[in-house]
């Protein structure tokens, strides 16, 4: 017999997304289960993205006492964008008033966690989906394996799949081939974690002759920075000496400080939107639902959008027997999703090089680039994008 759970909604996934919608709906009193195919210790420690939204930073500060958000993350008035050997600063608070954080994925996940299990919450850990039954449209069921390898079935009300960009819960709901909309980019970027302090007070996003590069941070004494490179690029080819001259050659202008390479990867990038994210009782939110390329650094604040959108939907429909919410939530979604793949986009095409660019394309760029930085209205849609537009419109 397998092991049968019976909940309001069936989370599938606890990242950000699937912890986050977890807590409101509880805020709503609606019960939730949350699963998870890895351990705990496994998603606490997944490096991810470091950038938050001022929206994102508000909703954590409100739903979480213990969030380190402000302590251990670090805020963010502006960016640095460098062409052409000159620095050019995107100054946030003059242009919108607003900021973003520095708070790296993992210790998002740390802290909710930890709300989330001090709340009662029923986490499920290295229980994996392999599919929906909904043969009742109305009563789907998630099936499951414990670690164990034992079944597990849960009944729920509506079931949201949470579970990252290699969804299995997509297939249930925008069909076998996700039948989503795709861009592949000619572009990847070779990161890496180092000891070193930071090179610089904010992120400095370079475009060169030679390529595009990006520092950034971790904490005062872990840095994260990445370099464009060949999408095939091994991650074990360069030497750290090679890594450290092609960053450095990178951003003139700025003495890099190096340290010890731990950690390094090649990211490749691709833009997806699935093509339903909602079909009856089921919803996709975040990474299954869409991909964007990081130079905008969109990703878990785009989840987070999502949530916000379906926590209200599910009040509405669970609680009050109302489906307009629901039934609009892929279109409003929608919405936000494609202005952040189009800010994604833009911020990745005016960043790096074309591989095959001549001098036409080089040259285009630089005037764009220009046209940005030497435009207050240009500067204000960059920091307005960036710092994130309001959640829940
Ligand atoms: C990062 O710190 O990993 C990071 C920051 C900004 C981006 C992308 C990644 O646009």
């Amino acid at each position: 017999m397998p092991q049968s759970i019976r909940t309001r909604v069936a989370i599938v996934g606890a990242g950000p997304a699937g912890l986050i919608l977890s807590h409101l709906l509880a805020e709503e009193g609606i019960e939730s289960v949350v699963i998870d195919r890895r351990t705990r210790a496994e998603i606490e420690s997944t490096i991810r993205a470091g950038i938050l939204e001022q929206g994102t930073v508000e909703l954590l500060t409100r739903i979480d006492p213990g969030t380190r958000v402000q302590t251990v993350g670090e805020r963010h008035d502006g960016i640095e964008l460098r062409f052409q050997g000159e620095g050019h600063r995107i100054d946030f608070q003059a242009l919108v008033g607003r900021s973003v954080w520095l708070y790296p994925q993992h210790e998002v996940l740390t802290d909710l966690l930890a709300l989330r299990a001090g709340a009662g919450q029923d986490l499920r850990f290295g229980v994996t989906a392999s599919g929906i039954d909904d043969t009742d449209p109305d009563q789907p069921r998630v099936i499951a394996t414990d670690s164990q390898g034992d079944n597990v079935v849960i009944d729920a009300d509506f079931v949201v799949g949470a579970d990252g960009s290699r969804s299995v819960m997509r297939s249930a709901v925008a069909g076998a081939s996700g039948n989503g909309v795709f861009r592949e980019y000619p572009f990847a970027w070779f990161g890496i974690l180092c000891d070193a302090p930071p090179s610089s007070d904010e992120l400095i996003y370079s475009n060169s002759d030679d390529g595009f590069a990006l520092i950034s941070q971790r904490s005062p004494q872990v840095q994260r920075m990445y370099f464009q490179c060949d999408p095939g690029m091994d991650a074990q080819a360069p030497s750290e000496a090679e890594i450290w001259a092609t960053l450095q050659a990178r951003v003139p202008g700025t003495s890099l400080k190096r340290g010890p390479v731990f950690q390094r990867d090649v990211l490749s990038f691709r833009s997806f939107v699935a093509g339903e994210l909602r079909r009856g009782r089921l919803a996709l939110v975040g990474d299954a639902a869409h991909t964007v390329p990081p130079t905008g650094a969109k990703g878990m604040n785009l989840a987070v959008a999502d949530v916000v959108l379906l926590a209200r939907a599910l009040h509405a429909l669970l609680r009050e027997d109302d489906s307009r919410l629901i039934d609009t939530y892929s279109e409003r979604a929608l919405r936000r999703i494609w202005k952040a793949q189009h800010f994604s986009w833009w911020m990745t095409g005016m960043l790096h090089t074309p591989p095959r660019g001549d001098d036409f394309d080089r040259r285009r760029q630089i005037g764009e680039l220009r046209s940005v930085v030497e435009s207050e209205a240009g500067r204000a849609y960059l920091a307005e994008a960036y710092t994130g537009w309001p959640l829940d419109v």
